[in-house]
C-alpha cells in the first residue's frame, strides 16, 4: 500500500516489550521508570492477530524489536505464529544479543531468518559503560551463535557517540576484513526525555567515514535498492560491508519503506515524530478485523514526510527503547 507521498510501505517493525536488559546512554535515561504497566502491552493473540491484518494490506516484513525483544516471554511461540501467517516474507529481529547463546538456534527453526546486533564497541569497558549493564563477552558469544544457527547475513549496528566510542568505529569497521558481517554505524538520534544529551553527541557520518578511511584505505560503495538506510561499502579486501545511517546530518525519508507498532498498540508513523494511531483501545473494545484495517490504513496514508529535527521539532512523547529504533 502507497502513502500519501507514493512510498510503498511495506514493512513493519513489531516492539515486542519497551523492556530492556541493558540501558545504553542514548537510548534510555539513567534513572526513572520508562516501562509500562504490563496489562497495556499487547498480548500475543493481539500481536498475532494485528500482523494478520497488516499482511492484508501489504506488509510483508516483519522485524521484531524492544526494548529488547529476547525478553518477551513465548518468543519462540510469537515468531512461530507470525511466521504462519500468509504473506509474511521475512521475519528478522533486532537484539543485544545477550540471549542468543540460548535462543538462536531455536528461533532460527520456527522461522526467524536474520538478525541485527547492537554491538557500540570492541572495548569491554567502554562497553559495559554504554549499556550500563552489557558484558562484551556475552555479546560476541551471541553473535556466533547467530552466525552457527544460519540468521545470516548477520548486520552489526553501533550507534556513535562522541565522547564514548568515536574512537572505536575503526576496530568495529576492520570486523569486515575477515568476516562476512555487515557492520553499520548509526548518528545518535534524539528523542525525549534525553534529546539534548543526545544531539550533543552526534557524530556526523562524514567524520566517521573519514576516521575509518584515514584508517584503513577508501571505502568503495556497493550497489543500493535505495530502501535500505544504509548504502553499503566494502573495504579492499573485505568480506562484509560498512554502511552509514545519517539520520541527522542527511535524512534518508524519500526511501522510507516502514510503519512500527509499538508494545503498547500504537501504530508509529515516523520514527522522530509523535504521530501515532491507537490499535489498543479499538480492538480490546471489540473493533472488527475491517475496522483495524481501515485504521492501520488511514495510519500509512497519514505517514508524515521527513522528520522535524531541520525544524528543531523533536518528538517528545516516547525514548527509543519505548518505540525499538
Ligand atoms: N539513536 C540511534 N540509534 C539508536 N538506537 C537506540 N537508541 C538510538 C538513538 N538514540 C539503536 C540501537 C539498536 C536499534 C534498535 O536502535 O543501537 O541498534
Ligand atoms: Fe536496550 Fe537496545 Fe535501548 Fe540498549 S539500545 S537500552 S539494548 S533497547
Amino acid at each position: 500500500m502507497k502513502d500519501s507521498f507514493g512510498r510503498e510501505i511495506h514493512y513493519l517493525r513489531v516492539s515486542l516489550t519497551d523492556r530492556c536488559n541493558f540501558r545504553c546512554v542514548y537510548c534510555m535515561p539513567a534513572k526513572g521508570n520508562f516501562y509500562a504497566p504490563l496489562p497495556h502491552l499487547l498480548t500475543d493473540a493481539e500481536l498475532i492477530r494485528l500482523i494478520r491484518i497488516a499482511a492484508t494490506i501489504g506488509f510483508d516484513r516483519i522485524r521484531l524489536t524492544g526494548g529488547e525483544p529476547t525478553i518477551r516471554p513465548n518468543l519462540v511461540n510469537i515468531v512461530q505464529g507470525i511466521a504462519e501467517i500468509p504473506g509474511i516474507k521475512e521475519i528478522a529481529m533486532t537484539t543485544n544479543a545477550v540471549k542468543l547463546e540460548q535462543i538462536a538456534e531455536p528461533l532460527a527453526r520456527v522461522g526467524l531468518k536474520r538478525v541485527n546486533i547492537s554491538i557500540d564497541t570492541l572495548d569491554a569497558e567502554r562497553f559495559h559503560k554504554m549499556t550500563r549493564f552489557g558484558q562484551l563477552d556475552q555479546v560476541w558469544r551471541g553473535i556466533l551463535a547467530a552466525e552457527r544457527a544460519g540468521l545470516k547475513p548477520i548486520k552489526l549496528n553501533s550507534v556513535v557517540v562522541r565522547g564514548h566510542n568515536e574512537e572505536d568505529i575503526v576496530d568495529l569497521a576492520r570486523l569486515t576484513l575477515e568476516h562476512e558481517w555487515d557492520m553499520r554505524f548509526i548518528e545518535v538520534m534524539p528523542l525525549g526525555a534525553i534529546a539534548d544529551f543526545q544531539m550533543e553527541s552526534v557524530v556526523p557520518v562524514a567524520e566517521m567515514r573519514l576516521r575509518i578511511e584515514s584508517a584503513l584505505g577508501k571505502l568503495e560503495p556497493l550497489d543500493w535498492d535505495g530502501h535500505n538506510p544504509a548504502r553499503p561499502h566494502r573495504l579492499r579486501g573485505g568480506l562484509g560491508t560498512i554502511g552509514f545511517i545519517s539520520s541527522v546530518t542527511e535524512p534518508f525519508c524519500a526511501g522510507c519503506d516502514r510503519m512500527r507498532l509499538n508494545a503498547d498498540g500504537r501504530l508509529r508513523l515516523c520514527l522522530l515524530r509523535d504521530n501515532e494511531v491507537d490499535l489498543l483501545a479499538p480492538l480490546r473494545a471489540g473493533a472488527s478485523d475491517d475496522d483495524l484495517r481501515e485504521l492501520m490504513q488511514g495510519g500509512v496514508w497519514n505517514k508524515p514526510w521527513g522528520h522535524g529535527l531541520a525544524e528543531h521539532v523533536i518528538a517528545e512523547t516516547r525514548i527509543m527503547s519505548q518505540i525499538g529504533g
